[in-house]
Formats: structure tokens, C-alpha cells, sequence
């Protein structure tokens, strides 16, 4: 059986992030043949043309994370009904230059959550439009969670059984296109 390597990209700079917990705890959904690695964006740079032709290493060290993999999760919050900044500035570099856009073609997932009811549903949508534009292959509908103290239990599992079996669905949804979009 083939192994994939999926990036989990994190939209939040936060040490304490709750979108961190809830990607490891989905993380843990996946099947065994699924390797994850969970590429930085707190160290990137504002996006700057100036710095094309001598990217900095920590950009350099990103979008090859990104190039190398089958497949990306988003997993993030929502910040004023959009993406965060922080999320925008790696996508940012990782479309430059053109020719070499790291999200074309590349099966991507959106999750994320935020104590909202509706958190980071209207932000999605953001990020769905940007990455249609940048040629992902978006996966289809939506998975937004409301982030409440009992979301995780003490191992940092979805500790719902409704809503872990919502997320299973998720997950599989995302595994069977990545496995239909990518030879054995
Ligand atoms: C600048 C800013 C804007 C925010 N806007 C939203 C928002 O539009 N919708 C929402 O549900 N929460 C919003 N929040 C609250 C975040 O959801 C909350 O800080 C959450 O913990 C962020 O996730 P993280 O812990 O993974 O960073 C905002 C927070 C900040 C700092």
C-alpha cells in the first residue's frame, strides 16, 4: 500500500492554538499509510516582491514542504470573517512566482474551528475562493466546528461521538480523493 504524506498547514500563530489541537486530533483520523508533517508559517516574512530572486530560507524551506506533499489541510480560525493574515502571507508566498505556485493541482482540505457558532465558515469560503483561483483542488463541502472546553478530552481526541464521526466523514471524504487523484 502506497504511503501519502499529507501537510497540515495551522492558520494560527498562537502557541495555545485550538485549530493546532483540533488538526492533531484529526490527524489521528487518518489511516495508517498517511504520514503528516505540520509545515511552520509563523517564521515567514510579510510577503515582499522585493526579496524574489534571494528568498529567505524559512520561505524556501515552506514551499518545499508544501511541494513535496500529496495533499494539504488547512485547519484555522477565522478572523474578522476571513482568513488570518498569517494564513494569507503563506499562500502569498507559495503562489510566487507563477510558474512555480505550490498550490496548483494540489488536492486541499478546509477545517477549522473557533468558539463562534458559525466560526470560520464565512472564512472558509475566503479561503476556498484564493485557492480556487491558485488551481487547488478544493475538497467540496464544509467543516466548520463551534470550539467548546469539552471539543477534545484529555488525550486530545474529538471526545463527541457525533461530532467525531461528522469528521471521520470528512476525513474519508478528503482520503478517497487524494487516493483517486494520485497514481499507486
Ligand atoms: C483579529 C481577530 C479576529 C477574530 N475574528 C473572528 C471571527 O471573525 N470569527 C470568529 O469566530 N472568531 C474570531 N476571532 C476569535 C478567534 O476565533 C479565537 O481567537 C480563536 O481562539 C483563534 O483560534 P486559534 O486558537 O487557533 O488561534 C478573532 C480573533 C482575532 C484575534
Amino acid at each position: 500500500m502506497r504511503t501519502y504524506h499529507l501537510a497540515v498547514v495551522v492558520g494560527s500563530n498562537r502557541k495555545e492554538s485550538i485549530n493546532r489541537r483540533l488538526a492533531e486530533a484529526m490527524a489521528r483520523l487518518l489511516p495508517p499509510n498517511f504520514e503528516v508533517s505540520y509545515p511552520r508559517i509563523d517564521d515567514l516574512p510579510m510577503y515582499n516582491m522585493d526579496l524574489e530572486g534571494d528568498r529567505p530560507e524559512s520561505v524556501n524551506r515552506f514551499t518545499a514542504e508544501i511541494a513535496a506533499a500529496d495533499a494539504v489541510a488547512v485547519v484555522m480560525p477565522e478572523h474578522n470573517r476571513s482568513l488570518p493574515a498569517v494564513l494569507k502571507n503563506a499562500i502569498d508566498w507559495g503562489s510566487k512566482p507563477m510558474e512555480n505556485n505550490v498550490w496548483r493541482d494540489k488536492p486541499t482540505a478546509i477545517t477549522g474551528t473557533t468558539p463562534g457558532a458559525i466560526g470560520t465558515a464565512v472564512g472558509q469560503q475566503h479561503l476556498r475562493q484564493i485557492l480556487g483561483i491558485l488551481g487547488a483542488l478544493v475538497l467540496g463541502g464544509e467543516a466548520y466546528i463551534q470550539f467548546k472546553p469539552d471539543l477534545l478530552d484529555e488525550n486530545g481526541d474529538i471526545a463527541n461521538d457525533g461530532t467525531r464521526a461528522f469528521l471521520q466523514g470528512h476525513v474519508d471524504r478528503f482520503v478517497s480523493l487524494i487516493e483517486s487523484l494520485t497514481p499507486e
